[in-house]
């Protein structure tokens, strides 16, 4: 396992560079299973475990399992200090009789300083740990005043409870809004982005994507860069569904979320091809892209066995040939 640095000054945090993602644990995967997981990953040398207050809300939790059996793990195991616990508001049901919609009305209970104060010592409360590593607003929120929802952030922050904070599924301006008003607080400022990111990309959006902004752009990265020098907070960028849900690697899965067009399914075949050629697997190529990038995106992984997690903690340590890379940039 290789290991960086997020963050800055007295709240720097080291973490791994690959991320267990737990928003199928304690759902879609069992608790004996997830447990497995997760004693594979620390084992391996796993640090940053993903969850959030929502998982799974939408395949029949009720929004709190996975950082439910997270807590019950941590409990047995007494690993927390070694551990670096990130977890998400704001896109927990709203109305608990609605659905969630990734369209309007969505039904998110978004960033009001009230709901992230509640939120966040509810999430301490179903981990049992007294302080949150890494607290992401799940999904923008344009309706709540951006002051407010930077002013609650830092205002965890100073309390304590609070390392670093970040925001995920949002558009780029909005991200560097947010670091401009967290410095007229005074407060700190995100200092990571979790976006959906892998191999193959989207089709280009429309002209205006106002409401859904999941993927990585290339002026994220662009941005990420130019950070982490005196005066420029670092911004870290961390990556979800780094694997495309398993599309990356098996036909059975479907490309989503924009990614089914003709240029991903190049890039699949592409990745198959300079797999096989080096010994390693698609999944793991995909990774070890990502983590050898000019600037790196931390994936974070969503291993639904054992036997998948052995697979990908390979790529932690895979380092690809600079002609590897470029003809996988140029597909
Ligand atoms: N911020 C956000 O809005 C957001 C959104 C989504 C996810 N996330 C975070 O990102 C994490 C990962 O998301 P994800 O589950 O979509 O990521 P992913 O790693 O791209 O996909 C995980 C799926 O890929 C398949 N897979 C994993 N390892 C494999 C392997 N070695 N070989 C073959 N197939 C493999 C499995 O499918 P099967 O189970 O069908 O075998 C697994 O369920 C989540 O747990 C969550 O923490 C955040």
């Amino acid at each position: 396992m290789r290991y960086r640095t997020i963050g800055d000054g007295d709240r720097a945090i080291e973490v791994s560079t690959l991320c267990l993602g737990a928003m199928n644990f304690g759902t879609v995967v069992d608790e004996e299973t997830s447990f497995a997981i997760l004693d594979r990953f620390v084992e391996a040398g796993g640090t940053f475990i993903d969850t959030a207050n929502n998982y799974n809300a939408w395949v029949g939790g009720y929004g709190r399992d996975s950082e439910d059996l997270l807590g019950r793990w941590l409990a047995s195991r007494g690993v927390r200090d070694e551990l670096r616990i990130a977890t998400k508001l704001g896109a927990a049901k709203k109305d608990p009789s609605k659905p969630l919609s990734t369209t309007p009305p969505t039904n998110y209970q978004g960033l009001a300083a009230d709901t992230i104060d509640r939120e966040a010592r509810q999430s301490l409360r179903h981990l049992g740990i007294d302080r949150i590593d890494v607290l992401y607003g799940h999904v923008d929120d344009r309706e709540t005043p951006l002051a407010e929802t930077v002013g609650a952030f830092g205002k965890l922050q100073s309390e304590g409870v609070v390392g670093l904070t970040g925001i995920s599924n949002v558009a780029l301006w909005r991200v560097v809004e947010a670091r401009a008003e967290a410095e007229r607080q005074g407060v700190p400022p995100y200092a990571v982005v979790q976006q959906q990111h892998s191999y193959v990309y989207p089709r280009p959006p429309a002209i205006r994507t106002p409401i859904r902004t999941p993927w990585t752009t290339p002026e994220l990265f662009d941005y990420a860069a130019s950070t982490g020098t005196d005066g420029r907070p670092s911004l870290a960028v961390v990556a979800y569904s780094p694997l495309l849900k398993g599309a990356l690697s098996r036909p059975d899965k479907p490309l989503f979320n924009g990614a089914d067009h003709a240029g991903s399914r190049e890039r699949v075949r592409v990745l198959a091809e300079v797999a096989s050629e080096i010994g390693a697997t698609p999944s793991q190529v995909a990774l070890a892209w990502m983590l050898g990038a000019e600037v790196p995106a931390v994936p974070v992984v969503g291993p639904s066995s054992v036997a998948q997690l052995d697979e990908l903690l390979v790529a932690a340590d895979l380092d690809l040939d600079p002609e590897v890379r470029e003809r996988l940039d140029a597909a």
